[in-house]
């Protein structure tokens, strides 16, 4: 029997470091689902579409090959044969993923992926909608927060360790611009599950919240 755990918040939260770590602790693969709205969101930049355009991103999904493997212990993502996970971090890339995620014609692909992945694997996925809508039977489900300056000044660091361009002021904006868009959204948006375990990690440290995690998943497997 394989298992799941969804791991879902808003951008900054700091899911892709928990669920990086948790999948080494547990022997699980490590699905980043936010790098493949980023892949999508980057194709349509590539091609010169607007990323609000449904009709333009619909002809555009006909005719897009993303596949994902795992390489030494990392997820690559490949669009149209290229690895691409090199490119899709830019603040640009971030607000064109948000955009296009809003469509359900674009999330069915993704998520019909998710899922395949997720039936022969044990997983750690991170995402928005993991706990809600692609994994809903999950073992263990998690919804990360913080406050949306906390969250600007992670992501900050985290950039400028990558030794890439960042400015607070604007990273602050996308934050927020993606919350909204993320949260708004009709179908399938960032929302906490019911039955998710809510952890703000504005003031703890990584080891903190790993700690509680931990303790959940192992509580819950010893009932
Ligand atoms: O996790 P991330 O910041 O890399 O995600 C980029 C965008 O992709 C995010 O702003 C919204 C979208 N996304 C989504 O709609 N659903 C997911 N499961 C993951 C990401």
């Amino acid at each position: 029997m394989t298992f799941q755990i969804a791991i879902d918040g808003p951008a900054g939260s700091g899911k892709s470091t928990m669920a990086k770590i948790l999948s080494r602790k547990l022997n699980a693969i490590y699905l980043d689902t936010g790098a493949m709205y980023r892949t999508v969101g980057l194709k349509a930049v590539q091609s010169g579409i607007d990323t609000k355009d449904e009709k333009a991103l619909a002809d555009m999904m006909k005719n897009i090959d993303i596949t994902i493997a795992f390489e030494n212990e990392e997820q690559v993502i490949y669009l149209d044969g290229v690895n691409v996970n090199g490119n899709i971090r830019t603040a640009e890339i971030s607000v064109a993923a948000s955009n296009v995620a809003v469509f359900p014609v674009v999330r069915h692909k993704m998520v019909e992926m998710q899922r395949k992945i997720a039936s022969c694997n044990n997983v750690v996925m991170d995402g928005r909608d993991i706990g809600t809508f692609v994994l809903q039977q999950a073992n263990f489900k998690f919804f990360l927060t913080a406050d949306a300056e906390e969250r600007a000044k992670r992501r900050c660091l985290e950039m400028k360790e990558k030794k890439m361009d960042a400015d607070y002021k604007s990273i602050l904006e996308d934050i927020k611009y993606r919350d909204n868009n993320d949260s708004s959204r009709a179908f399938a948006p960032l929302k906490k599950a019911d039955d998710a375990i809510l952890i703000d990690t504005t003031f703890l440290n990584i080891d903190q919240v790993i700690n509680k995690m931990m303790e959940y998943i192992d509580g819950k497997q010893s009932n």
